[in-house]
């Protein structure tokens, strides 16, 4: 396995886009494991599947229908041969992909594809909610971002052009569900740099975590 970075964090901690810049600075891949829960949770729906039908949304997980490819600017969803990346962005797929995340059947059926992500000898940042404790807890580096939760609401609706209050609350109720289930919940990894972006520009962010990274990796 070659260089690996974790990013974990919240919804709307800006993992991504933190994740996006930095591998484009280090020239390595980056992954947002979140679009395996996704893609998951985008055809279960398209499917007309209730979140609690597990053994069909197990079966969903090995299905050849829908894909994840990495790319430098995202990490790209095709489902029946469409890319359907965009679609996975909006607040009830992730909602749906939230409350199947608690599945230790459905998260062992995803892991494999994540795993494979780390390939060769080129760098990987991956980021999600597991990624420094069950993805990758070999990784060389593990930062936990993390921000106000109005911050990250006010982030959310502006880029999403919604209302606050309802992105607010939707985020509430993901944040609880992620941290609070049993199986690979959301927490910050042992040795992670935790890092408060509320009162930080995008650049600030990136600089900081970078100079963390090339301090524990010669890159
Ligand atoms: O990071 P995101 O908002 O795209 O993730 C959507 C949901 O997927 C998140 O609320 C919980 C689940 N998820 C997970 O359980 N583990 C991960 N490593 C990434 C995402």
């Amino acid at each position: 396995m070659g260089w690996v970075v974790t990013i974990d964090g919240p919804a709307a901690s800006g993992k991504s886009t933190v994740s996006r810049e930095l591998a484009k600075r280090l020239g390595w891949h980056w992954v947002s494991t979140g679009a395996f829960y996704r893609g998951l949770a985008y055809v279960a729906l398209q499917k007309k599947i209730p979140f609690d039908d597990i053994p069909k949304i197990i079966e969903l997980c090995y299905s050849k229908e829908w894909s994840v490819e990495m790319t430098d600017s995202k990490t790209k969803v095709l489902f029946q041969g469409n890319d359907v990346s965009e679609l996975i962005g909006r607040e009830d797929v992730g909602n749906y992909a939230s409350l199947i995340s608690h599945h230790s059947e459905i998260r062992k059926a995803l892991l494999d594809g994540q795993r494979s992500c780390s390939m060769g000898n080129v760098g990987l940042i991956a980021e999600g909610r597991d990624c420094g404790t069950i993805v990758f807890p070999q990784a060389q580096a593990k930062i936990y971002l993390t921000a106000h939760e109005t911050h990250r609401a006010a982030r959310r609706a502006a880029e999403e052009g919604q209302a606050h209050e309802s992105i607010l609350a939707a985020q509430k109720n993901r944040d609880e569900q992620d941290s609070n289930r049993k199986t690979a919940p959301l927490q910050v990894p042992e040795s992670a740099y935790v890092l408060d972006t509320t009162h930080m520009s995008l650049d600030d962010v990136v600089k900081k975590v970078e100079f963390f990274v090339r301090e524990k990796i010669p890159v």
